[in-house]
């Protein structure tokens, strides 16, 4: 894993963007895993003004909301029209989430597995964290082996988007269909963001805490190709911070990014 600090968020966006672009311009037929989230809006926002060429590309999402109507703009597919998918070439039809609204969700689940497998597996999945240390919306006690499936959501992440759903906690669903971790740990690459105080917390355990259900994000300990970018506020917890910014300055990989 390589941590890398960023002055600010702004910052710390424009390098999640930059590495994104340079994975799409070196293989342009790019499997991409994506997140949603406040975080991601800016890493959208930076991608659409790079006019980057996503017309070869798949997209996968991690999670979904379960029980909103099809056109309830709660559901990340909006978030995702809204705020990338309307505003790049990417195909439709080569932008999958899982399925919030199946009746049959195990079915759902399985099948978002199947063709993320006959995709050929995601080459670069984005990830934010939340709170209490989900990613996707692998909440406390997910297996680090877990596959797609619906999960209960925790209060916590219950409030932290409940600006999503007009303030109001009890309008936000308390189900979602997420990728599992052992779903994101099969991605060939992991590009963890988080800004902001609020994180800090959470980042350290993460990085450096015990692999631990009780902390999802804690599992990317485990992949080989995994970094994470942070701003200097959500990095003011790690106990290393001296040797990863030295690694940043001198590893030849990050020379064109420092
Ligand atoms: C959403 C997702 C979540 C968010 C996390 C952080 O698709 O995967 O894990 O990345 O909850 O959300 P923000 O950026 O709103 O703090």
């Amino acid at each position: 894993m390589e941590v890398i600090t960023r002055p600010d968020a702004a910052h710390a966006v424009a390098l999640v963007a930059r590495l994104l672009e340079s994975r799409v311009t070196t293989n342009p037929r790019c499997v991409l895993g994506l997140a949603t989230g406040r975080t991601m809006e800016r890493v959208y926002a930076q991608l659409v003004a790079r006019g980057i060429n996503f017309s070869q590309c798949k997209s996968f999402n991690l999670d979904e909301y379960v029980g909103l109507a099809p056109a309830h703009t709660g559901l990340y597919r909006h978030y995702m029209q809204q705020h990338f998918f309307s505003k790049i070439d990417i195909e439709p039809r080569n932008t999958h989430l899982p399925d919030g609204c199946a009746d049959d969700l195990q079915r759902a689940a399985s099948d978002y597995e199947a063709l993320i497998a006959s995709s050929g597996g995601i080459d670069v999945q984005l990830l934010g964290i939340g709170v209490a240390g989900h990613i996707g919306f692998n909440e406390p006690l997910s297996s680090i082996m877990s596959r797609t499936r619906a999960k209960a959501l925790t209060p916590t992440t219950r409030l932290q988007n409940a600006e999503m759903f007009g303030g109001n906690v009890d309008d936000v669903p308390s189900r979602a269909l997420t990728m599992g971790v052992g779903t994101i740990l099969e991605a060939k690459e992991l590009i963890l963001l988080a800004t902001g105080a609020v994180k800090a917390e959470i980042v350290a355990k993460a990085v450096e805490g015990p692999i631990t259900s009780m902390v999802s994000a804690s599992a990317i300990q485990l992949h080989p190709n995994c970094k994470v970018i942070v701003d200097r506020a959500a990095a003011a917890q790690l106990q290393g911070r001296e040797y990863y910014d030295f690694v940043f300055a001198n590893e030849p990989e990050w020379a064109e990014y420092r």
